[in-house]
């Protein structure tokens, strides 16, 4: 073939890059598709079970998912040594049938303990030694249990204060800080493919959360702890300024090599809704995406419920709620539309 030819073919195969696309997407899927970033939801498991229109919407919009609450150890193992897997089984099965990836959320945290392991602890029959030994059962049970299944695991959430200081958790207390690299090892070694994350909120912004985290990544790093990416929980209110330095600090973070998401994205505000309310709500939203599409390294965005109709906010933020893409009757809201319509950069 004559080189003139051999080019115009290589043009011809080369896929249209993704920002020439023609078409805006059809649905969240679509977007995630022509971006490369996948799109995830939490998932309410008891609404998954009951109600047929919610899964219909999960499994049409999303390409990833995240149990709410299902994985949290107080959900597995609620008494010593009583495992109840069913929910997270559940969504781990109705993923694959739907075509989904799963993030694993969530192995070491503070809250949503099991009351037999706080309580034990903190009248001293559970030590030190059976502490460590009880964590690295349950990294490692969990961890096998779905290996191959979970595409990525929040290994450890909020480990870090507002101030900077590392929590003070039974586990910093009890384990001191080693306690993290160990985490990471356990996870490694029980699913050696499934990649490992450091979760956090406030983490878009707030200064002495960013340097302790990125000093703690850099740490584990020399010491050759298998850590892979970073988790954005990003749980945003229009009553704050959307956190404009984010896609900054996305990059600091994969500058050290780790991948990036968005973990837990909702945008609350206080109620009632008012159309102004939810034209500013739909901003955050669509800054969150062209924030990740920004930077090269996020890859999955994960919104916190997809439905007003099961969000934890007004449970959580007194007169506070219509955090979600889609109102409690599954009717795309402003911030639905305008994710659709970002432009995708990349
Ligand atoms: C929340 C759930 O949404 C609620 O249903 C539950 O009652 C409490 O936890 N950061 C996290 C999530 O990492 O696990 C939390 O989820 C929200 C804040």
């Amino acid at each position: 073939m004559k080189p003139l030819i051999i080019a115009l073919a290589l043009v011809l195969a080369a896929p249209l890059p993704a920002s020439a696309h023609p078409r805006p997407p059809r649905d969240l899927r679509q977007l995630a598709q022509q971006t490369g970033v996948r799109i995830g939801s939490a998932v309410d498991l008891a609404a998954l079970r009951a109600e047929s229109d919610y899964r219909r919407v999960l499994n049409r919009e999303f390409n990833h998912v995240t149990a709410e609450n299902a994985m949290k150890w107080e959900s597995v193992e609620p008494q010593r040594g009583v495992f109840t897997w069913d929910d997270a089984d559940t969504l781990v099965e109705s993923a694959r049938r739907n075509r989904q990836q799963v993030r694993g959320h969530t192995l070491v945290w503070h809250n949503q303990l099991p009351a037999w392991l706080t309580a034990g602890v903190e009248d001293g029959s559970i030590d030190a030694t059976e502490l460590r030994g009880i964590l690295r059962d349950h990294i490692t049970t969990q961890v096998r249990r779905y290996k191959g299944k979970i595409r990525a695991w929040d290994v450890v959430n909020e480990v870090v204060e507002e101030d900077g200081t590392m929590r003070q958790s039974i586990w910093l207390k009890h384990l001191g800080p080693g306690y993290i690299a160990d985490a990471f090892r356990w996870a490694h070694r029980a699913d050696p493919h499934a990649r490992l994350f450091i979760n956090d909120y406030n983490l878009e912004w707030n200064a002495p959360k960013i340097e302790t985290t990125l000093s703690l990544v850099k740490e584990l790093q020399a010491q050759r702890v298998p850590i892979h990416g970073v988790g954005f929980q990003g749980h945003l209110g229009i009553q704050y300024d959307y956190p404009g330095d984010w896609a900054n600090v996305m990059r600091r973070f994969a500058d050290l090599g780790l991948e990036v998401a968005i973990t837990e994205l909702d945008v609350r505000m206080e109620l009632p809704v008012t159309p102004e309310k939810l034209a500013t709500q739909a901003t955050y939203y669509s800054r969150a995406m062209t924030d990740c599409l920004s930077v090269r390294a996020c890859r999955e965005l994960t919104v916190w419920g997809f439905t007003d109709r099961h969000s934890w906010v007004p449970g959580w933020f007194e007169g506070q709620g219509a955090a979600c893409l889609l109102d409690e009757n599954l009717a795309p809201k402003p911030a639905y539309q305008a994710l659709l319509a970002v432009k995708n950069a990349r």
